[in-house]
């Protein structure tokens, strides 16, 4: 048993159209994930006595449990449980990806821990099944590059797209609750009498994609969740228009919030919205990325 360290990237919904909650409060998805290169690090140090520890360290870390509420933990914990192994693990995750802020930073914790461990403990396990019991974005966590999800997010069929594309994210140091924001699209509706239509993708997006370009992607972006998210936390519409006006092509509220994301047309129109992001007062820290890039793999 060696240790074994694994990065971790987090995602962005370049698309999510929500129905209604079903019975088991869940919203039926249409989302397209992109998998995009802002990443976290999991170490996984075995141990033979069957015992879990986290540690994080990093930028966020003060915002994570460090203890068995966390969820990459959990996702280890899983993995024992389900292939009958007595054996524990330290886990310490160096923590980049902003905390609570739509990018699945604690999904994709969860996917490097079940990688990280099935390879430390020299385990074989289908570790999808495992992802989607932990979280609806764990699945996808694993596959990463770009797929389309269905139902909660966790069926998953691969999308073509070409890359890169060079993403800018604001982030805000305080998070926005997943369930509430879900909550919030029900108000909104209800108090609209607007009826959800069942959740699809459209095409434009998936040719965008396929094309690697930037501008028709742009135009084919959305997030059904974005209107309650600007609803909870009203001046992200000044962030997003900001973008807009420094070079963006698009920009969006990343799955539930409060992180924003833009779309630039190429590598230095990136770096100079970063720029002008960082010193605008709007948000807490600015972070570049491209995409698509693939899942959790371990770093030998
Ligand atoms: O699966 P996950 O733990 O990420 O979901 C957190 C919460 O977000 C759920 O308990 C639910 O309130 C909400 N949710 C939803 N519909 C989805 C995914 C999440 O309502 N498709």
């Amino acid at each position: 048993m060696r240790e074994v360290r694994v990065r971790a990237p987090a995602k962005i919904n370049l698309w999510l159209s929500a129905g209604p909650p079903g019975s088991d409060g869940f919203h039926p998805l249409a989302t397209v994930f992109q998998a995009v290169s802002l990443y976290d690090d999991v170490t996984v140090r075995p141990r033979d006595d069957g015992e879990f520890t986290v540690s994080v360290v990093g930028p966020f870390a003060s915002e994570v449990p460090a203890d068995s509420r966390n969820l990459a933990v959990r996702a280890a914990e899983l993995l024992a449980m389900r292939s009958g192994v007595s054996l524990g693990a330290d886990l310490v995750i160096r923590k980049e990806i902003p905390v609570a802020g739509g990018l699945a930073g604690g999904s994709t914790d969860a996917a490097a821990a079940l990688v990280g461990c099935a390879r430390a403990w020299g385990v074989q396990a289908d570790l999808f099944a495992l992802a989607a019991e932990l979280g609806s974005d764990v699945p996808f966590c694993l596959l990463g590059h770009t797929a389309l999800g269905h139902g909660r997010g966790d069926q998953l069929t691969e999308v073509m797209s070409r890359g890169p594309f060079h993403w800018v994210f604001a982030a805000s140091s305080e998070g926005l609750s997943t369930p509430a924001v879900y909550a919030e699209l029900d108000a909104l509706r209800e108090r609209r009498r607007i009826l959800a239509r069942p959740p699809a993708v459209p095409d434009s997006l998936f040719s965008a994609l396929v094309a690697g370009d930037p501008a028709a992607l742009g135009v084919a972006l959305g997030n059904d969740l974005q209107e309650a998210a600007l609803s909870l936390r009203p001046s992200l519409a000044d962030t997003l228009r900001f973008g807009l006006e420094n070079g963006a092509l698009a920009g969006l509220v990343s799955g539930s919030g409060p992180t924003c994301f833009f779309l630039a047309p190429e590598a230095a129109a990136a770096a100079d919205l970063a720029t002008a992001l960082d010193t605008s007062g709007l948000c807490d820290s600015v972070h570049l990325a491209e995409g698509p890039v693939p899942g959790p793999r371990p770093l030998d």
